[in-house]
Protein backbone atom coordinates (compact mmCIF):
# COMPACT_ATOMS: atom_id res chain seq x y z
CA UNK A 1 0.00 0.00 0.00
CA UNK A 2 1.39 3.33 -0.68
CA UNK A 3 3.03 5.28 2.42
CA UNK A 4 2.03 9.00 3.17
CA UNK A 5 3.66 11.41 5.08
CA UNK A 6 3.33 14.98 6.01
CA UNK A 7 3.47 17.37 8.87
CA UNK A 8 2.84 20.76 9.69
CA UNK A 9 4.92 22.72 12.10
CA UNK A 10 3.38 25.03 15.36
CA UNK A 11 4.55 27.88 14.53
CA UNK A 12 1.89 29.88 14.17
CA UNK A 13 -2.10 29.92 13.45
CA UNK A 14 -2.71 27.77 10.87
CA UNK A 15 -4.06 29.21 7.74
CA UNK A 16 -6.46 28.90 4.52
CA UNK A 17 -2.78 28.26 3.07
CA UNK A 18 -1.90 25.45 4.78
CA UNK A 19 -5.75 24.28 4.19
CA UNK A 20 -5.90 24.73 0.66
CA UNK A 21 -2.33 23.92 -0.17
CA UNK A 22 -2.11 20.74 2.05
CA UNK A 23 -4.39 19.85 5.08
CA UNK A 24 -7.60 19.53 2.90
CA UNK A 25 -6.28 17.23 0.80
CA UNK A 26 -4.89 14.78 3.43
CA UNK A 27 -8.48 14.71 4.97
CA UNK A 28 -10.09 14.52 2.09
CA UNK A 29 -7.95 11.67 -0.24
CA UNK A 30 -4.92 10.97 1.15
CA UNK A 31 -6.05 9.07 4.22
CA UNK A 32 -8.36 7.17 1.88
CA UNK A 33 -6.17 5.77 -0.37
CA UNK A 34 -3.31 5.20 1.47
CA UNK A 35 -1.35 3.93 4.80
CA UNK A 36 -0.88 7.96 6.13
CA UNK A 37 0.34 9.78 8.96
CA UNK A 38 0.42 13.17 9.08
CA UNK A 39 2.77 15.19 12.35
CA UNK A 40 2.61 17.86 13.69
CA UNK A 41 6.13 18.79 13.60
CA UNK A 42 7.16 20.72 16.87
CA UNK A 43 11.14 19.99 16.71
CA UNK A 44 10.94 22.43 13.77
CA UNK A 45 9.35 25.32 15.52
CA UNK A 46 12.54 25.36 17.59
CA UNK A 47 14.58 26.28 14.99
CA UNK A 48 13.41 29.94 15.04
CA UNK A 49 12.99 32.21 18.41
CA UNK A 50 10.27 30.84 20.32
CA UNK A 51 7.93 30.97 23.46
CA UNK A 52 8.18 27.88 25.11
CA UNK A 53 4.27 27.99 26.13
CA UNK A 54 2.94 28.97 23.05
CA UNK A 55 4.54 26.29 21.03
CA UNK A 56 2.76 23.85 23.48
CA UNK A 57 -0.11 25.29 22.78
CA UNK A 58 0.28 25.52 19.15
CA UNK A 59 0.76 21.80 19.11
CA UNK A 60 -2.30 21.08 20.64
CA UNK A 61 -4.33 23.45 18.44
CA UNK A 62 -2.83 22.10 15.19
CA UNK A 63 -3.55 18.47 16.20
CA UNK A 64 -6.91 19.15 17.83
CA UNK A 65 -7.57 21.05 14.01
CA UNK A 66 -6.16 18.20 11.55
CA UNK A 67 -8.97 16.25 13.77
CA UNK A 68 -11.51 18.70 13.35
CA UNK A 69 -10.72 18.95 9.49
CA UNK A 70 -11.84 15.60 9.21
CA UNK A 71 -8.64 13.29 9.75
CA UNK A 72 -10.05 9.56 10.94
CA UNK A 73 -7.60 8.04 13.28
CA UNK A 74 -9.13 4.87 12.83
CA UNK A 75 -8.03 5.80 9.12
CA UNK A 76 -4.73 7.10 9.35
CA UNK A 77 -1.86 8.07 12.24
CA UNK A 78 -1.95 11.89 13.85
CA UNK A 79 0.86 12.63 16.13
CA UNK A 80 3.36 14.97 17.40
CA UNK A 81 7.36 14.58 16.25
CA UNK A 82 8.80 14.91 19.43
CA UNK A 83 6.83 12.27 20.64
CA UNK A 84 8.91 9.77 18.28
CA UNK A 85 12.37 9.93 19.51
CA UNK A 86 13.55 8.46 16.03
CA UNK A 87 12.87 11.69 14.24
CA UNK A 88 16.31 13.19 15.63
CA UNK A 89 17.81 9.68 15.75
CA UNK A 90 17.48 9.78 11.93
CA UNK A 91 17.99 13.46 11.49
CA UNK A 92 21.77 13.12 12.48
CA UNK A 93 22.47 10.42 10.23
CA UNK A 94 20.71 12.97 7.02
CA UNK A 95 23.35 15.71 8.91
CA UNK A 96 26.11 12.85 8.64
CA UNK A 97 24.66 12.44 4.79
CA UNK A 98 23.80 16.13 3.73
CA UNK A 99 26.36 18.59 2.61
CA UNK A 100 26.91 22.04 3.75
CA UNK A 101 26.41 23.49 0.83
CA UNK A 102 23.23 21.72 -0.01
CA UNK A 103 21.74 22.92 3.12
CA UNK A 104 23.07 26.67 2.43
CA UNK A 105 21.09 26.70 -0.94
CA UNK A 106 17.69 25.71 0.40
CA UNK A 107 15.74 28.76 -0.58
CA UNK A 108 13.96 28.67 3.00
CA UNK A 109 16.80 29.22 4.78
CA UNK A 110 18.01 32.26 2.99
CA UNK A 111 14.76 33.97 3.03
CA UNK A 112 14.37 33.02 7.16
CA UNK A 113 18.18 34.11 7.33
CA UNK A 114 18.10 37.51 5.34
CA UNK A 115 15.11 37.88 8.52
CA UNK A 116 16.68 36.75 11.22
CA UNK A 117 20.44 38.23 11.32
CA UNK A 118 23.02 37.25 13.49
CA UNK A 119 20.65 35.39 15.65
CA UNK A 120 20.04 32.66 13.30
CA UNK A 121 20.18 29.24 14.95
CA UNK A 122 22.10 26.49 13.74
CA UNK A 123 18.86 24.05 13.63
CA UNK A 124 17.65 26.73 10.68
CA UNK A 125 20.39 25.12 8.69
CA UNK A 126 20.00 21.77 9.39
CA UNK A 127 16.13 21.80 9.50
CA UNK A 128 16.20 20.27 6.07
CA UNK A 129 17.98 17.06 7.67
CA UNK A 130 14.89 16.51 10.13
CA UNK A 131 12.34 17.13 7.60
CA UNK A 132 14.38 14.53 5.59
CA UNK A 133 14.47 11.73 8.67
CA UNK A 134 10.69 13.13 9.28
CA UNK A 135 9.67 11.38 5.68
CA UNK A 136 12.54 8.61 5.05
CA UNK A 137 12.04 6.82 8.74
CA UNK A 138 8.53 5.75 7.23
CA UNK A 139 9.50 4.59 3.94
CA UNK A 140 6.97 7.21 2.46
CA UNK A 141 6.58 7.49 -1.32
CA UNK A 142 4.35 10.70 -1.15
CA UNK A 143 4.40 13.91 0.51
CA UNK A 144 1.50 16.14 -0.03
CA UNK A 145 2.81 19.73 0.40
CA UNK A 146 2.36 23.13 -0.35
CA UNK A 147 4.69 24.33 -3.82
CA UNK A 148 7.07 26.10 -0.63
CA UNK A 149 7.98 22.52 0.72
CA UNK A 150 8.94 21.36 -3.18
CA UNK A 151 12.22 22.20 -2.67
CA UNK A 152 12.74 20.19 0.84
CA UNK A 153 11.32 16.79 -0.68
CA UNK A 154 13.89 17.48 -3.30
CA UNK A 155 16.52 17.31 -0.85
CA UNK A 156 15.14 14.46 0.49
CA UNK A 157 14.97 12.54 -2.56
CA UNK A 158 18.68 13.26 -3.18
CA UNK A 159 19.95 12.43 0.70
CA UNK A 160 17.87 8.86 0.17
CA UNK A 161 19.68 8.20 -3.00
CA UNK A 162 22.86 9.01 -1.77
CA UNK A 163 22.46 6.96 1.27
CA UNK A 164 21.06 4.14 -0.24
CA UNK A 165 24.15 3.99 -2.74
CA UNK A 166 27.03 4.34 -0.04
CA UNK A 167 25.00 1.63 2.25
CA UNK A 168 22.87 -0.33 0.64
CA UNK A 169 18.66 0.19 -0.09
CA UNK A 170 17.68 1.63 3.36
CA UNK A 171 15.51 4.00 2.43
CA UNK A 172 12.18 4.69 -0.28
CA UNK A 173 13.22 7.03 -2.42
CA UNK A 174 9.63 9.76 -2.03
CA UNK A 175 8.08 12.22 -4.33
CA UNK A 176 6.37 15.32 -3.46
CA UNK A 177 2.50 15.64 -4.64
CA UNK A 178 0.61 19.51 -4.62
CA UNK A 179 -3.08 20.56 -5.25
CA UNK A 180 -3.94 20.63 -9.28
CA UNK A 181 -4.48 24.60 -7.79
CA UNK A 182 -3.71 26.86 -4.40
CA UNK A 183 -0.59 25.06 -4.29
CA UNK A 184 0.85 28.17 -3.41
CA UNK A 185 -1.91 30.49 -1.83
CA UNK A 186 -0.85 34.36 -1.67
CA UNK A 187 -1.06 36.93 1.42
CA UNK A 188 -4.12 39.24 0.35
CA UNK A 189 -2.44 42.42 1.12
CA UNK A 190 1.28 41.65 -0.14
CA UNK A 191 -0.64 38.88 -3.15
CA UNK A 192 3.27 38.60 -4.44
CA UNK A 193 3.90 36.34 -1.08
CA UNK A 194 3.30 33.57 0.38
CA UNK A 195 0.20 33.39 2.85
CA UNK A 196 2.74 32.79 5.74
CA UNK A 197 1.29 31.86 9.46
CA UNK A 198 4.05 33.57 10.89
CA UNK A 199 4.17 36.47 9.20
CA UNK A 200 3.87 39.80 11.61
CA UNK A 201 1.51 41.44 9.56
CA UNK A 202 -2.05 39.61 9.83
CA UNK A 203 -4.75 41.47 7.60
CA UNK A 204 -3.54 39.33 4.51
CA UNK A 205 -3.81 36.04 5.93
CA UNK A 206 -6.84 34.27 6.73
CA UNK A 207 -6.64 32.09 10.02
CA UNK A 208 -8.63 28.74 9.92
CA UNK A 209 -9.87 29.50 13.07
CA UNK A 210 -10.89 33.37 12.31
CA UNK A 211 -14.82 34.35 12.65
CA UNK A 212 -17.04 34.77 9.39
CA UNK A 213 -16.69 38.24 9.95
CA UNK A 214 -13.03 38.56 10.18
CA UNK A 215 -12.95 36.52 6.93
CA UNK A 216 -15.25 38.97 5.15
CA UNK A 217 -13.60 41.56 6.04
CA UNK A 218 -9.76 40.53 5.19
CA UNK A 219 -11.41 39.43 1.94
CA UNK A 220 -13.01 42.89 1.16
CA UNK A 221 -9.72 44.63 1.75
CA UNK A 222 -7.76 42.10 -0.81
CA UNK A 223 -5.16 44.14 -2.65
CA UNK A 224 -6.11 43.87 -6.35
CA UNK A 225 -5.62 46.47 -8.87
CA UNK A 226 -7.06 49.23 -11.00
CA UNK A 227 -7.92 47.30 -14.09
CA UNK A 228 -11.57 47.20 -14.60
CA UNK A 229 -12.23 43.70 -16.02
CA UNK A 230 -12.05 40.72 -14.20
CA UNK A 231 -8.85 38.48 -15.67
CA UNK A 232 -6.85 35.81 -14.40
CA UNK A 233 -3.25 36.82 -15.11
CA UNK A 234 -1.07 35.80 -12.43
CA UNK A 235 1.95 37.45 -14.06
CA UNK A 236 0.79 40.96 -14.35
CA UNK A 237 -2.38 40.45 -11.76
CA UNK A 238 -1.42 38.81 -8.81
CA UNK A 239 -4.04 40.18 -6.23
CA UNK A 240 -6.86 38.95 -8.63
CA UNK A 241 -5.54 35.46 -9.74
CA UNK A 242 -4.88 34.81 -6.41
CA UNK A 243 -8.45 35.58 -5.07
CA UNK A 244 -9.33 33.41 -8.16
CA UNK A 245 -7.18 30.33 -7.37
CA UNK A 246 -8.86 30.77 -3.63
CA UNK A 247 -12.61 30.54 -5.50
CA UNK A 248 -11.42 27.76 -7.47
CA UNK A 249 -9.90 25.80 -4.77
CA UNK A 250 -13.26 26.26 -2.59
CA UNK A 251 -15.42 25.70 -5.57
CA UNK A 252 -13.60 22.70 -7.57
CA UNK A 253 -13.59 25.03 -11.00
CA UNK A 254 -10.84 26.32 -13.03
CA UNK A 255 -9.66 30.43 -11.82
CA UNK A 256 -8.98 30.85 -15.78
CA UNK A 257 -13.19 30.28 -16.35
CA UNK A 258 -14.43 31.67 -12.64
CA UNK A 259 -13.25 34.76 -13.99
CA UNK A 260 -15.38 35.36 -16.92
CA UNK A 261 -18.39 35.04 -14.15
CA UNK A 262 -17.65 38.49 -13.05
CA UNK A 263 -17.59 42.32 -13.83
CA UNK A 264 -16.54 43.74 -11.31
CA UNK A 265 -14.14 43.14 -8.37
CA UNK A 266 -16.35 44.10 -5.79
CA UNK A 267 -18.50 40.73 -6.48
CA UNK A 268 -15.79 38.39 -6.58
CA UNK A 269 -15.32 39.40 -3.15
CA UNK A 270 -18.07 39.04 -1.84
CA UNK A 271 -18.68 35.23 -3.47
CA UNK A 272 -15.09 34.46 -2.32
CA UNK A 273 -15.42 35.62 0.86
CA UNK A 274 -18.59 33.26 1.34
CA UNK A 275 -16.92 30.28 0.05
CA UNK A 276 -14.07 30.19 2.12
CA UNK A 277 -16.35 31.12 5.19
CA UNK A 278 -19.04 27.97 4.08
CA UNK A 279 -15.43 25.70 3.57
CA UNK A 280 -13.90 26.99 7.29
CA UNK A 281 -17.35 26.81 9.02
CA UNK A 282 -17.28 23.13 9.89
CA UNK A 283 -13.70 22.83 10.63
CA UNK A 284 -14.27 25.90 13.21
CA UNK A 285 -17.82 24.24 14.87
CA UNK A 286 -15.80 20.90 15.11
CA UNK A 287 -12.36 22.33 16.44
CA UNK A 288 -14.63 23.88 19.39
CA UNK A 289 -16.52 20.77 20.04
CA UNK A 290 -12.93 18.73 20.37
CA UNK A 291 -11.08 21.62 22.18
CA UNK A 292 -13.78 20.89 24.50
CA UNK A 293 -12.62 17.25 24.92
CA UNK A 294 -8.44 17.41 25.59
CA UNK A 295 -8.75 14.00 26.90
CA UNK A 296 -9.54 12.72 23.25
CA UNK A 297 -7.14 14.53 21.69
CA UNK A 298 -4.44 13.38 24.02
CA UNK A 299 -5.47 9.93 23.16
CA UNK A 300 -5.79 10.06 20.10
CA UNK A 301 -1.76 11.91 20.03
CA UNK A 302 -0.91 8.89 22.52
CA UNK A 303 -2.10 5.89 20.44
CA UNK A 304 -0.98 7.70 16.93
CA UNK A 305 3.07 8.24 18.70
CA UNK A 306 2.73 4.42 19.44
CA UNK A 307 2.22 3.31 15.72
CA UNK A 308 4.34 5.49 14.22
CA UNK A 309 7.04 4.57 16.51
CA UNK A 310 6.45 1.03 15.34
CA UNK A 311 6.73 1.73 11.55
CA UNK A 312 9.97 3.86 11.95
CA UNK A 313 12.12 2.18 14.52
CA UNK A 314 13.19 -0.85 12.50
CA UNK A 315 14.02 1.08 9.81
CA UNK A 316 15.92 3.63 11.36
CA UNK A 317 17.86 0.82 13.55
CA UNK A 318 18.55 -0.43 9.69
CA UNK A 319 19.89 2.96 8.96
CA UNK A 320 22.29 2.93 12.00
CA UNK A 321 23.52 -0.21 11.51
CA UNK A 322 24.26 0.35 7.76
CA UNK A 323 26.03 3.54 8.17
CA UNK A 324 28.57 1.19 10.56
CA UNK A 325 26.97 1.67 14.04
CA UNK A 326 27.62 -1.28 16.38
CA UNK A 327 24.44 -2.60 17.79
CA UNK A 328 23.47 -2.18 21.24
CA UNK A 329 24.03 -6.39 22.57
P1 LIG B 1 4.34 24.47 7.14
O1 LIG B 1 3.95 24.21 8.53
O2 LIG B 1 4.93 25.79 6.80
O3 LIG B 1 3.09 24.27 6.18
C1 LIG B 1 2.28 23.11 6.24
C2 LIG B 1 1.82 22.78 4.83
O4 LIG B 1 1.11 23.88 4.26
C3 LIG B 1 1.69 24.25 3.03
N1 LIG B 1 1.59 25.71 2.88
C4 LIG B 1 1.02 26.33 1.85
N2 LIG B 1 0.42 25.86 0.74
C5 LIG B 1 -0.09 26.77 -0.12
N3 LIG B 1 -0.04 28.10 0.08
C6 LIG B 1 0.54 28.62 1.20
N4 LIG B 1 0.57 29.93 1.40
C7 LIG B 1 1.11 27.71 2.13
N5 LIG B 1 1.74 27.87 3.33
C8 LIG B 1 2.04 26.64 3.76
C9 LIG B 1 3.13 23.80 3.10
O5 LIG B 1 3.68 23.63 1.82
C10 LIG B 1 3.00 22.52 3.88
O6 LIG B 1 2.67 21.45 3.01
N6 LIG B 1 8.71 22.11 6.57
C11 LIG B 1 7.26 21.94 6.61
C12 LIG B 1 6.80 20.98 7.69
C13 LIG B 1 7.42 19.64 7.62
C14 LIG B 1 7.10 18.61 6.70
C15 LIG B 1 7.91 17.51 7.05
C16 LIG B 1 6.21 18.52 5.65
C17 LIG B 1 8.39 19.16 8.44
N7 LIG B 1 8.68 17.88 8.12
C18 LIG B 1 7.87 16.31 6.34
C19 LIG B 1 6.15 17.33 4.93
C20 LIG B 1 6.98 16.23 5.29
C21 LIG B 1 6.63 23.27 6.91
O7 LIG B 1 7.24 24.15 7.43
O8 LIG B 1 5.29 23.32 6.61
Amino acid sequence: RTRIFSGVKPTGHLTLGNYLGALRRWAEVDQHRADALFCVVDLHALTVAHDPARVRRLTRQAATLLLAMGLDPERCTVFVQSHVDEHARLSYLMECTASDGEMRRMIQYKEKKAQGGAEVRLSLLTYPALMAADILAYGTDEVPVGEDQAQHVELTRDLAVRFNQRYGPVFVVPRATRPPVAARVKDLQEPTAKMGKSHARTAGIVYLLDEAETVRKKVARAVTDAHPEVVYDPAERPGVANLLEILAACTGGEPGELAGAYGSYGALKKDVAEAVVEMLRPVRERHAELAADPGYVDGVLRDGAERARAVARPRVDAAYRAVGLLPPA
